[in-house]
């Protein structure tokens, strides 16, 4: 039963399948691609195992040494496919003002010409020779009621391993799906197919690219790419861009934001989700390590990059992680700023874009503070730190990750997969700003906060293809995950506070930090990572109403006897540099707010604008 058979193509649906508007769609994308076949996702370890092994002789995955890196593998991407591309991301809705000024956007019906239906249409033939893997997933625990399926058709081996750790994946997820249960479609293709007795290459991908959203059907279309978020469509582009759509219409929030648990030597906890811009320090902070001297404070990971935010009956927001794994940055990360993601790391991981040792283990800047005497870098070609003082080589990619299942973490919280979520008292916007920006500030009210987190801005990092380091507004950290019109998503913000405080609830307080001050020797002066605990008792105490600061033009910020320095030897000069408000960089700083609310006029809350006088009034009365 269920073997329908498409122009001699066998779909191969497993008896377990009974979703027939499934097995539908299925044909109908491996007729659209000619996919040579199709192979169905149970999630087992076995297909996992199988499907590695199967990239090893592909020439994608190495093998590590499974004394060093048990179970685990190494995959070298094209040169050309290194992150997300921005300028590539659309937001397909029909309106183009729903999709709003900061995102690219194209008409639905020009879009799917160009995808599907024209007679040049991308996926026509896409997957030629290449292998549909159908990938179930469940973004939340499986069968929650707060959880959303999404189903993966991928020309990718590498993506259908990827996501078995980075979601709930296979044949349960289809279990809980039924015979009619809601999915969101998702298609990824490399976009390099294959003709007779053509011989593949390691990381086929395609210079092309297009990662497409259609926000009203909730579909999501992506070519060309086979790395990260452009790829592994239940993060950025599910969890992110369709699922902020999804929140803004029934009442919740879908954020770039990790989750963390705080609990007190005296066993009180607390719940803190922080959006910082990719490749700014979720990761770290979500693993923090308090410092000796908070003795018996623990820290423990709900999520790392995104979190899922509802408002309970109770009046407050619970948030829980979509996701069952961690896409890391490696580079940078040692046992000193993130002991516990590296003891995530000693086995089932999928390194990409780190280097190669001679022993068969990875390396990559900033692992240790001697690098190896010799590596094969992640382009393939030997490194030494000769050739590296020289050439200016990285041995690893500045974006190159890891993947990591959740359960690796020796900080994972109990309640990570809760399905009822965390309560939140306190939300944190942080960029990466080397000037300007205090350690951190407090907003006095929610819109206050409102207007930290949309007027935010970060120097761009490796994470997006592009220039680096060069400062641009990302409010919330969701400039490029944002699925519809920013100021409607501002309006939405400032709706839920409305709401809660209408409820009775005390809402969470909400911070802005920046870890990035330079001094004039051009170094970070914060030492930020584990001592970002400070930072985050500061925050403790203010939500317990105890915590001492000083008011300023736009918020609260700790004077330097307000924290516990106990175990740090950081001057008050020092503390100086990361706290100091320069007016005449702030001058400059609300022209910026000044031109993102230009460029966001089209229903931008009045709230905000409002705001930005004030701040104005005030410094100019400092
Ligand atoms: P995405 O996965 O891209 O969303 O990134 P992320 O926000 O999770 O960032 P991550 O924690 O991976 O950190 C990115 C880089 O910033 C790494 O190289 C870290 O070592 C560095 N970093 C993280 N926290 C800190 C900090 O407190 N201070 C400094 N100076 N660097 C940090
Ligand atoms: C980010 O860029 O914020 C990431 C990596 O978390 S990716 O999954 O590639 O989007
Ligand atoms: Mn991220």
């Amino acid at each position: 039963m269920n073997q329908p058979v498409m122009e001699g193509l066998r779909l191969n649906v497993p008896a377990y399948v009974k979703h027939q508007r499934l097995i539908g769609w299925v044909a109908e994308i491996a007729a659209l691609t000619q996919a040579r076949d199709v192979y169905w996702c149970d999630g087992s370890q076995a297909e996992y195992d199988r499907l590695c092994t199967q990239l090893v002789s592909a020439g994608t995955f190495k093998k590590l040494n499974p004394a060093k890196r048990a179970n685990s593998y190494l995959a070298c991407s094209d040169p050309s496919d290194v992150a997300r591309v921005e300028d590539r991301t659309y937001i397909c809705s029909a309106k183009k003002e729903d999709a709003g000024p900061t995102n690219n956007w194209m008409d639905p019906t020009e879009m799917r010409s160009l995808l599907q239906t024209g007679d040049k249409a991308l996926f026509k033939g896409c997957m030629r020779g290449r292998t549909l893997y159908v990938v179930p997933f469940s973004m939340g625990p499986l069968g929650s009621p707060i959880a959303h399926i999404g189903i993966e058709l991928s020309d990718s081996p590498y993506v259908a391993v990827n996501m078995r750790t980075m979601t709930r994946m296979g044949r349960p997820v289809l279990d809980v799906l039924g015979a009619d249960g809601t999915f969101v479609p998702c298609v990824h293709t490399v976009a390099a197919p294959l003709e007779a007795g053509q011989a593949d290459v390691k990381w086929p991908c395609n210079q092309t690219k297009y990662i497409v959203h259609f926000p009203e059907t909730r579909e999501i279309w992506s070519y060309g790419s086979g790395y990260g978020g452009n790829a592994l469509l239940g993060k950025k582009c599910f969890a992110l861009r369709i699922a902020s759509t999804m929140g803004r219409d029934q009442g919740w929030l879908a954020e770039h934001m990790l989750i963390l648990g705080v609990t007190s030597p005296e066993g009180k906890k607390y719940h803190f989700a922080a959006a910082f811009p990719s490749a700014c320090g979720k990761t770290n902070f979500s693993m923090l390590i308090p410092p000796a001297a908070f003795d018996g404070w623990k820290v423990t990971t709900i999520g790392d990059d995104i979190a899922w935010i509802k408002p309970a009956a109770d009046g407050r927001l619970y948030a829980i992680n979509p996701e069952a794994g961690y896409f890391g940055v490696a580079p940078g990360t040692n046992t000193l700023t993130n002991f516990n993601c590296m003891a995530s790391l000693n086995k089932d991981v999928i390194f990409t874009n780190v280097a190669l040792t001679d022993d068969g283990d990875v390396w990559w800047e900033g692992m240790t503070d001697t690098p190896p005497v010799h590596l094969i870098d992640w382009q393939g070609k030997d490194w030494t730190p000769a050739i590296a003082k020289e050439t200016g080589a990285k041995a690893a990619h500045p974006n190159a990750r890891f993947t990591v299942s959740a359960i690796n973490n020796p900080a994972l919280d109990a309640e990570w997969d809760n399905p009822a979520g965390v309560p939140i008292d306190a939300f944190i916007f942080g960029g990466r700003r080397s000037t300007t920006v205090p350690l951190v500030t407090e907003a006095r009210d929610w819109v206050e906060g409102v207007y930290m987190a949309a007027t935010m801005g970060s120097e761009t990092t490796a994470a997006a293809a592009g220039q680096q380091g060069v400062v641009r507004r990302d409010p919330f950290a969701m400039l490029p995950f944002m699925g519809y019109n920013m100021s409607d998503y501002f309006q939405h913000w400032l709706d839920m506070g409305a709401k809660l405080t209408a409820s009775g609830a005390k809402l969470p307080k909400i911070y802005c930090v920046n870890w990035f001050r330079k001094g004039a020797d051009g170094k970070f002066v914060w030492p930020g990572y584990g001592e970002n605990m400070r930072v985050l008792k500061w925050m403790l105490d203010r939500v317990e109403g105890t915590g001492a600061g000083e008011e300023h033009a736009f918020g609260v910020t700790p004077r330097y006897q307000d924290i516990n320095w106990k175990g740090l030897d950081f001057t008050p000069e020092q503390f100086n540099i990361t706290t100091h408000i320069d007016k005449a960089a702030w001058g400059v700083e609300m022209k910026l707010h000044q031109e993102l609310f230009q460029q966001l006029a089209y229903h931008l809350p009045a709230e905000l604008p409002a705001t930005k006088l004030k701040i104005e009034a005030r410094l100019a009365a400092e």
